[in-house]
């Protein structure tokens, strides 16, 4: 059984949201809309027909949320920012209240010992630099460098941990292959290029917060997973270098070791392209970093197609077949694979073996219910055990493993799923926007506290 005694005294025990999941307040205080909110509006692309407009009132309710964190006895919070409440369209000065929001709550953060890891970009771009291109155009990772450095220089006396973007392959593979996140557009592997210019974006955001703050620890959270092929056949470990490599290596590879892999610009089609970039991206991209967050959530078993369904977020290789082989799930339908966690730390440990790792996000949802005051989730509780105790793992062999967030705090807005998947250590009542602590946040609060849980 997995024991708080099992990690270092200074190990980070956090929790993680994002700015559009649990804010609301889309329009307040001079915040522009994002691409999110556009996205949200148009019919059919979430579940539920719902919207970010209000999610959990967190920027009415910070305090209360703040609240039970210091309850749960967690020691961090990774949150992010949202660009729009910063920079209304994108550019230009930094917007005082929105600033004044994030100091606001960066302070009850201190006041209750936890530490804020910030999160520059988690999806919501501005919409009105979609409307120039988005990430498809290079003006927007210049506009990204110029806002990390406005971010760090107000509020970087507080936050001291800082992650530029969050989950690069979701913004471009989901948002321009797949189209199922904003801003929904199907372009296949023009995808890649959405790619290069978030990390291009993320090379300048880590310099420019440097500039500001030298001695703030800076990184980038990638959401890496497991894959593994179905059988030792040629075709199917070729489906499973292919899957490897959209997902893991075409973000890891840049981004540790300065270069992208060449048999995934081979899928893709698209060396010609990558060729004709700017010969200093290579650079900027692989700045050095203080800190990986990885997310993950999942293993793959795949094997070579043809599929029955198009798999669009993998342009070049639509027709892998991702296998269900029974393994346990979640209500994403994600299968759990606590040792598939161990093998991405692994994975990314290898680029760069001193490099200090985060698992920045890691949990899952179930149809709850609250019944008498109480949310028995009892598959989300071992859950958490087993990939808490997958974390125990990776520090026994040496892996140099730094934190672990639980995604997530409050049950909120999940992107396309709407309001239909409940991932929270805390229930929340859409209606009474009331908050009730699940018996997984209970088990965590005991885990921590050092008892039995
Ligand atoms: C991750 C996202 C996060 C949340 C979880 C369930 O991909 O970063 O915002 O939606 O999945």
């Amino acid at each position: 059984m997995v024991t708080r005694r099992d990690f270092p005294g200074d190990f980070s025990w956090g929790t993680a949201t994002a700015s559009y999941q649990v804010e609301g307040a889309t329009s307040e205080d001079g915040r522009g809309p994002s691409i999110w909110d556009a996205f949200a509006r148009e019919p059919g692309t979430i579940a539920d027909g719902s919207t970010g407009d209000v999610a959990d009132d967190h920027y009415h309710r910070y305090r209360e949320d703040v609240e039970l964190m210091a309850g749960l006895g967690v020691n961090a919070y990774r949150f992010s920012i949202a660009w729009p409440r910063i920079q209304a369209d994108g550019g230009g000065p930094a917007n005082p209240a929105g600033i004044g929001f994030y100091r606001r709550l960066a302070e009850a953060l201190l006041e209750r010992g936890i530490t804020p890891f910030a999160t520059l970009y988690h999806w919501d771009l501005p919409l009105a630099l979609e409307e120039q291109g988005g990430w498809l155009s290079r003006d927007t990772a210049e506009r990204f460098g110029e806002y990390a450095g406005l971010v760090a220089a107000e509020l970087g006396d507080l936050i001291t941990h800082w992650i530029t973007l969050n989950e690069p392959w979701c913004s471009s593979f989901l948002g321009y292959a797949a189209g199922s996140h904003a801003p929904g557009k199907q372009l296949g592997a023009q995808a890649a290029h959405a790619a290069h210019h978030l990390l291009v974006g993320q090379g300048h955001a880590v310099a420019a917060i440097r500039a500001e703050r030298p001695q703030a620890a800076v990184g980038v959270t990638l959401n890496l997973s497991s894959v593994r092929a179905a059988t030792g056949s040629d075709a199917d470990q070729d489906a499973a270098r292919r899957v490897d490599g959209l997902q893991n290596r075409f973000f890891l590879e840049p981004v540790l070791a300065g270069r992208y892999p060449a048999d995934v610009l081979d899928d893709l089609g698209e060396h010609d392209w990558f060729a004709a970039q700017p010969p200093g991206d290579a650079a900027i991209i692989a700045a050095p970093l203080d800190f990986l967050g990885v997310n993950y959530y999942y293993r793959q078993v795949v094997a070579a197609g043809p599929a029955g369904q198009q798999h669009r977020e993998f342009p070049g290789s639509e027709d892998v077949r991702v296998l269900d082989t029974g393994a346990e799930r979640t209500q994403m339908g994600w299968p759990i694979a606590p040792d598939g966690l161990v093998d991405v730390l692994e994975q990314a440990h290898r680029y760069q073996p001193s490099l200090a790792l985060y698992v920045t996000e890691n949990g899952a949802a179930y149809p709850d219910v609250l019944a008498d005051g109480l949310v028995a989730d009892e598959p989300r509780r071992r859950y958490l055990e087993q990939h808490i105790g997958a974390c125990a793992d990776a520090l026994g062999k040496g892996l140099p493993l730094r934190g672990y967030f639980v995604w997530t705090l409050t049950d909120n807005f999940e992107w396309a799923f709407g309001y239909s998947r409940r991932f929270g250590l805390i229930y929340v009542d859409y209606v009474t926007q009331r908050r009730t602590v699940k018996d997984s946040g209970r088990w965590l609060t005991s885990l921590l506290s050092g008892g039995t849980p």
